[in-house]
């Protein structure tokens, strides 16, 4: 079975083109393309919602392009006939994207210049996220599933941060944010192999959450974040460094580098909830803490020091960790749990994810933890979520809707 995954629900656009294998439960991945917008966004300090949607509109047909040139240099590449589009249907594409005009256009030049790919189904983000951003990702998937005929499925993003850890591959180089990630080869697909239920940490920009996982398709969300997500807060302390957009990766670095050179942070962070009689979590505090931390250290006009800032993204970051690490501990030994799969852009954090290794030996877990290309978000997984929720596919062109909120599964 072929899928073709398309996100575009924060600030990457990405397309993936996968053949999944059931017999041998395994996917090849054709085609991978990300396109992150992260220059765009820097000047404004986080995401900005219509501009992620005018950028979707205008990388959407050169990753397509891209996703599916990856595709045809396989040789066994699959292709399924020649692309049209017929003059009935110029009128319902032009309905379709009645807001994204120059898509229109880019869909009406390209798509006759290609051979049909072989695709039996095209799995798009619903939600969650920002709605702007997903509705473009929609409309294009329903757009090529009424050109191609091919049915749809309306996938959850957070499901397929959680499906990104449930593949198998080890002999790949790594790629980054900010580049064209090209993740061809094949992967074993992990989900008859694990202990069930077993127990998802997602830490995004947009979530924090525990979700006991009773099989893949089944999910009950044990806890999650009252306030900011865990991504969020590592991005606006960032900000109060003076640090840029996003500030993930620049705290983790700093922290790093802290770590080794032995610098410490001029006053302990809180570690909000850690003792909480619940799997939720908070991180405002935090944010807030590091802010009048900041704040008392520039009060007579100084900076802050190098060294305050590397300091204060150590502490941060273990104040982070530390909570994470004390949540999923309290959550495995309460569920019984023998597998915890990770999921996120915030999975890039190396000392959160070796925080999380350790606690899997000391507590004889296996844990699953998706390739740092694959933790930060990509199509490949909502092709795998796709793949998984192909039971459910809709008709060709069915309507779908953006859900800016999506759970994956009921709150208990
Ligand atoms: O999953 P993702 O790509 O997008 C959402 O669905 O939100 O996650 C993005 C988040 C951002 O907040 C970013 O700062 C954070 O992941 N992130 C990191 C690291 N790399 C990305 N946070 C901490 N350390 C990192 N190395
Ligand atoms: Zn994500």
């Amino acid at each position: 079975m072929y899928i073709l995954g398309i996100e575009t629900s924060c600030d990457e656009t990405a397309i993936s083109l996968i053949e999944a294998n059931e017999a041998s439960n395994s996917v090849r991945v054709l085609g991978n393309t990300v396109h992150s917008q992260i220059d765009v966004h820097i000047p404004y300090g986080g995401v900005f919602p219509n501009l992620a949607k005018r950028e979707h509109a205008k990388n959407l047909i050169p990753v397509l392009a891209q996703t599916l040139e990856q595709a045809g240099a396989i040789e066994s590449a699959p292709i399924d006939g020649p692309s049209v589009i017929t003059p009935d249907l110029e009128p319902v594409l032009a309905s379709i994207f009645t807001y994204e005009p120059e898509l229109l256009e880019a869909v009406m030049a390209f798509i006759p210049t290609i051979r049909k790919p072989r695709v039996d189904l095209i799995s798009i983000t619903v939600g969650p996220g920002l709605t702007p951003a997903l509705w473009v990702g929609i409309n294009f998937a329903r757009a090529l599933s009424i050109i191609w005929n091919i049915p749809l499925a309306a996938s959850n993003h957070m499901e397929g941060h959680i499906l990104a850890a449930l593949i198998s591959k080890t002999d790949l180089p790594l790629g980054g944010p900010g580049t064209i990630v090209d993740a061809t080869g094949s992967y074993d697909l992990l989900d008859r192999r694990i202990t069930y239920p077993a127990l998802s940490l997602l830490i995004s920009g947009g979530h924090t959450q525990i979700i006991l996982v009773e099989k893949v398709g089944s999910y009950k969300i044990i806890g999650q974040t009252r306030d900011d997500a865990v991504g969020e807060c590592f991005d606006k302390i960032a900000r109060t460094l003076g640090l840029q957009y996003p500030g993930g990766p620049k705290i983790s670095a700093l922290a790093a580098q802290a770590r080794a050179e032995g610098i410490e942070s001029p006053e302990p962070l809180p570690r909000p909830m850690i003792s909480s009689d619940d799997f939720d979590f908070s991180f405002s505090g935090l944010k807030t803490s590091v802010l009048y931390l900041t704040k008392r250290l520039t009060a007579d006009g100084k900076t802050l020091s190098v060294d305050q800032i590397k300091g204060i993204a150590r502490e941060a970051e273990d104040a982070m960790t530390d909570v994470l690490v004390a949540k999923m501990k309290k959550a495995v030994e309460a569920f019984g749990i023998e597998t915890v799969i990770v999921g996120g852009g915030v999975v890039a954090n190396a000392h959160i994810r070796k925080a999380l290794e350790t606690l899997a030996v000391s507590e004889g877990l296996r844990i699953l933890v998706p390739q740092i290309d694959h933790s930060t978000d990509n199509a490949l997984m909502i092709a795998l979520a796709g793949y998984f929720g192909r039971d459910k596919a809709l008709a060709p062109g069915t309507e779908l809707k953006a859900f800016g909120t999506l759970p994956v599964g009921p709150r208990i």
